[in-house]
Order: structure tokens, then C-alpha cells, then sequence
């Protein structure tokens, strides 16, 4: 569904999602480099567990949350992706996360 234009596509670089290398261009947020990477999910929700991904790609539904670098509740419609950034799956809330000691 989500595909790079041609001419947005320069100085690539790795990051991981889930010990996953995937490949981003400078400029890229982190979910607009998860998406153009063909992964919708990036979070589950803390009651159901139900996947959810990025959606307003502004900062208001807050669906794009991840953990960066062993730091939960970042939106990553609104972070810029960077070279080595270790970015993960956020599961439930950031809280019950922190809880659980990982
Ligand atoms: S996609 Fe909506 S806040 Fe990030």
C-alpha cells in the first residue's frame, strides 16, 4: 500500500525494528521508514493486545508508538530516523513494560 516515490529516496542507511535491519532514506521519520518497509504494526494495545500502526503521521493518535533505544512512548510519526537507531515493537503500555523489567 505504501510505497517510496522514486525521488525521496537518497542516502540510505540501517536501522532495526525488532532486530530486523531495515533500510531508510535521510528525512524519514520512524514510521515513515517502517511503512515504506511494508510494516503496518508497530504497537499493541495494553488490553486486548491488538495490533495497531501508525495512522494520522502527525502526532495526534498517537497509533505509531514504539520503543527507541530501550525508550517507550515515542511517537515515531514525529521522531527522525537515525543510522544504528534500535527501534522496537511497544507491547501494551509503556508502563506494564517497565513493570515487567525489560
Ligand atoms: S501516527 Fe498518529 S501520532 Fe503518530
Amino acid at each position: 500500500m505504501f510505497r517510496r516515490a522514486p525521488d525521496r529516496i537518497r542516502d540510505q542507511f540501517t536501522f532495526t525494528f525488532d532486530g530486523m535491519p531495515i533500510t531508510a532514506s535521510t528525512g524519514d521519520s520512524v514510521a515513515a521508514a517502517l511503512l515504506a518497509a511494508g510494516i503496518r504494526a508497530c504497537r499493541t494495545t495494553p488490553v486486548s493486545g491488538a495490533p495497531r500502526g501508525p495512522y494520522c503521521m502527525m502526532g495526534v493518535c498517537f497509533e505509531c508508538l514504539v520503543r527507541i533505544d530501550g525508550v517507550g512512548n515515542r511517537q515515531g510519526c514525529l521522531i527522525p530516523v537515525r543510522e544504528g537507531m534500535k527501534v522496537e515493537t511497544q507491547k501494551g503500555s509503556h508502563v506494564l513494560t517497565v513493570e515487567q523489567g525489560s
